[in-house]
């Protein structure tokens, strides 16, 4: 009991001193009220309390994407995009993040070209590296909810506007009733292109959009991915695939039926159980109010996660990022020696 005590009163120092990587955070997401309200006022615009308050009350999937809906409205011109790059790495690096895999929904932003969205993006990125050492890389995500057509010509347009920090391309939005087969077109041009594949699945959807996704995707990643546990063949064969899910504890306590992290059933507890891949991430940190140090201790304190369990957690998160082959060999060898010795302070 006593050693129980003294590595919980240790948690969140071991958790702010493990390196992490984040892979599953929307660039809107990440938008603070404070933040909000800068970019409102950048525009002549006043945000009302009400306004603000209404930022943070959604109680399901489809009221979050209409908060998002609003942040991305007060997104407007490069420079909001810079603000928001740099802000959101801030606190990533805050939270302990050191390399970070970055959605942005270039659709959400009217009247805002491609390419200046990416522009603000970029500069807010190379601010974040300078000023706190975070690596960032990008993946445009798609909405489903616009269909495979439009998912072509966001492919082209992002293959025409390539940048060095382009990781991939995501999928998002309400996923019923758009499921992932119609994108299966879009996914293999993506794939022939060398582009990084992943998609959201099973958060509200059911457990044939997980495996949709893996098998006719070819995503050897899934955004959230709970669904998954409705099925346990799929669980199976996903855990011996190997395949990565990027889980974000906070947002299913808002976005899906499994609101209690101490349930003995919730998904997050039945698929690290099940053996699967999984990394921790904030999915929409400003809007829900987290970090990433946070999202671990949540794990950690309601699923009675040991130090040594959370550094696997850390090195699965490296493991499964777009980090240049060599590079993450090379990180996986020093973040595997520098796990080590903080598990053993931890006295796990
Ligand atoms: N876009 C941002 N966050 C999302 C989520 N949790 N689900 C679907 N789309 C999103
Ligand atoms: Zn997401």
């Amino acid at each position: 009991m006593e050693r129980k005590g003294a590595v919980l009163t240790g948690l969140p120092a071991f958790i702010a001193a493990l390196p992490k990587v984040e892979l599953h955070l929307h660039l809107e997401g990440a938008v603070d009220a404070a933040t909000f309200a800068r970019l409102l006022a950048r525009h002549g615009e006043r945000a009302s309390e009400d306004a603000v308050a209404a930022l943070f009350d959604f109680s399901d999937l489809g009221e979050f994407l209409a908060a998002y809906g609003r942040v991305c409205g007060a997104m407007r011109d490069a420079e909001d995009f810079e603000l928001a790059t740099l802000e959101a790495l801030r606190r990533c690096a805050a939270g302990g993040a050191r390399y970070v895999e970055l959605f942005f929904s270039s659709h959400a932003h009217a009247g805002l070209s491609y390419v200046d969205m990416l522009a603000g993006i970029e500069a807010g990125a190379d601010a974040a590296a300078a000023e706190c050492g975070v690596e960032t890389r990008l993946i445009p995500a798609h909405s489903r909810e616009l269909g495979p057509e439009r998912g072509l010509v966001f492919l082209e347009e992002v293959l025409t506007h390539r940048t060095a920090r382009i990781a991939g391309i995501g999928l998002d939005y309400q996923e019923r009733p758009h499921p992932p087969a119609p994108f299966a077109e879009m996914y293999r041009r993506a794939r022939a292109a060398g582009l990084g594949v992943t998609a959201h699945a099973g958060e509200d959807g059911p457990a044939d959009y997980v495996r949709d996704t893996v098998v006719l995707l070819g995503c050897r990643r899934v955004d959230h991915g709970y669904h998954i546990v409705d099925d346990p063949d799929l669980m199976a064969g996903c855990r011996d695939a190997g395949i990565d899910f990027t889980v974000c504890p906070t947002t299913t306590t808002h976005t899906t039926v499994w609101r209690d992290l101490a349930a003995p059933d919730h998904a997050i507890r039945r698929m690290i159980a099940a053996g699967l891949n999984v990394v921790v991430n904030t999915d929409d940190p400003g809007l829900f109010r987290t970090d990433l140090n946070r999202e671990y201790e949540l794990l950690a304190r309601h699923m009675s996660l040991s130090p040594q369990a959370l550094g696997q957690i850390a090195l699965n998160g490296l493991r499964a990022s777009w980090m240049a082959p060599e590079r993450k060999s090379r990180q996986l060898s020093a973040w595997s020696a520098e796990i080590e010795t903080l598990v053993a302070a931890a006295g796990a």
